[in-house]
């Protein structure tokens, strides 16, 4: 996904840096070249050996530094990147990117350069919810800055709330859709993919057949129009997609809690093959036989996640589509689904066990909309998730 794309990473004075760290492994197994800039502060955190070998390059540190200067400049470093990240940004780099100061090495380059920059912010709750910092935010947003996080939760100062750097994974899928130019840019967009496991004791599970190659091929399918991916997954059989981010779950009420957690988004597809139910009351002991007779499994229904986004009166995506596999009256039982979870779309697919269709590569899908339902020919489920793309981003696009 990102191979051949050359990334400035700018580590600011944070104590999110040393996930940046990380965040270089990543790009790197991606295949983008990483060169690193480290400012003061962000010393204090990591050190410039760790960056320089994990990045197999120097990190450059100075404004002012002579063979640098000689070599290639602080004005050709800010444009040599396809993209200039800025991980952690700290309110002080922020503030500096807003009012255009050039007193360091990152700030000038910051200034200096004419690509697209992202910042995934961190730093303490009262700081990110401090007006001025909120100015900076808008005002940077309006330089056309795009922004990864910062998410909710508890910080290294022990305060809770916005201003946790947001993880690896998401900066990844982040960079990845601002590298992509396609007719989703901008929008995010969350999927749900692969079967759930509902546990019945520690060892045991109850499952469906899906190998999640659908999910995963509509995920691949928005990531490349540019759209930003959050791809949540129950233990699929195929592999996610590059470029988007991960959330790995097992049962339903996982998937469910990964849905809210992922809101907002533009649009939501649906393709998980969702357990309706769950064992009542999984055994955290591992179920023994007995003389006693076999053991009788009490079902409980699982929360279905499609309806609830679908019918949430606040923070609901513009666009909601769930997908319905029937094995009988395929377009009749799907148009009754669309109506009765109340998502825009549905994408319908037989799959019954003539068809292949479910852990297949093929599908033969009815794309049932208020307009009435429209069948597609029988194609590959890479092709049926690019025409979903396409139908996605013309969708939001009106
Ligand atoms: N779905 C969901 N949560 C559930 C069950 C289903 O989000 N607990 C979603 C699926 O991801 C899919 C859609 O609802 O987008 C339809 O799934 P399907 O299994 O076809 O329908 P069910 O609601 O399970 O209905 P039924 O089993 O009666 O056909």
């Amino acid at each position: 996904m990102l191979a051949g794309k050359h990334i400035l990473l700018i580590i600011g004075g944070g104590i999110a840096a040393y996930k940046s760290l990380e965040l270089i492994r990543r790009l790197q197994d991606q295949g983008a070249r990483v060169t690193p800039v480290l400012t003061k502060a962000g010393a204090e955190f990591v050190t410039p050996l760790s960056v320089s070998a994990l990045a197999g390059t120097a990190v450059h540190q100075e404004l002012f530094d002579l063979t640098s200067e000689a070599d290639m400049g602080h004005i050709q470093l800010s444009r040599s990147a396809d993209l200039l990240v800025v991980a952690p940004a700290t309110a002080d780099l922020m503030a500096k990117m807003a009012q255009g100061h050039a007193n360091d090495l990152a700030s000038t380059l910051l200034l200096a350069t004419d690509t697209p920059v992202l910042l995934a912010p961190a730093m303490n709750v009262r700081m990110w919810e401090h007006p001025a910092t909120r100015r900076n935010a808008e005002t940077l947003k309006g330089d056309c800055v795009s922004f990864a996080g910062p998410n909710e939760g508890s910080m290294a100062c022990g305060e809770f709330g916005p201003g946790r750097m947001a993880e690896p994974e998401e900066i990844l899928a982040a960079i990845a859709a601002r590298l992509t130019d396609g007719p989703l840019r901008g929008k995010r967009i969350l999927v749900t993919s692969g079967p759930t496991h509902e546990p019945i004791d520690p060892v045991r599970y109850i499952a469906n057949r899906s190998s999640g190659a659908q999910g995963a091929a509509v995920a691949r399918a928005l990531c490349e129009a540019g759209a930003e991916v959050v791809f949540i997954t129950g233990p699929a059989a195929v592999r996610p997609p590059e470029g988007v981010q991960v959330v790995a779950v097992e049962s339903a009420r996982e998937m469910e809690a990964a849905v809210q957690a992922a809101l907002p988004a533009d649009a939501g597809v649906f393709a998980a093959a969702v357990a309706d139910w769950r064992v009542a009351s999984a055994s955290d002991r591992k179920l023994k036989k007995s003389k006693d007779g076999l053991p009788v499994l009490e079902f409980a229904e699982n929360p279905d996640i499609l309806k609830t986004v679908s019918q949430m009166k606040e923070g609901r995506p513009g666009l909601v589509v769930g997908f319905a596999a029937e094995t009988n009256d395929v377009v009749d039982n799907a148009t009754a689904k669309r109506k009765r979870k109340g998502c825009d779309w549905i994408v319908a697919n037989d799959v019954s066990p003539g068809t292949g269709i479910m852990g297949g590569s093929e599908n033969a899908v009815t794309l049932i909309s208020e307009d009435g339902a429209e069948e597609w020919p029988r194609m590959g489920k890479d092709e049926v998730a690019r025409k979903l793309a396409e139908r996605i981003a013309a969708a939001l696009a009106g």
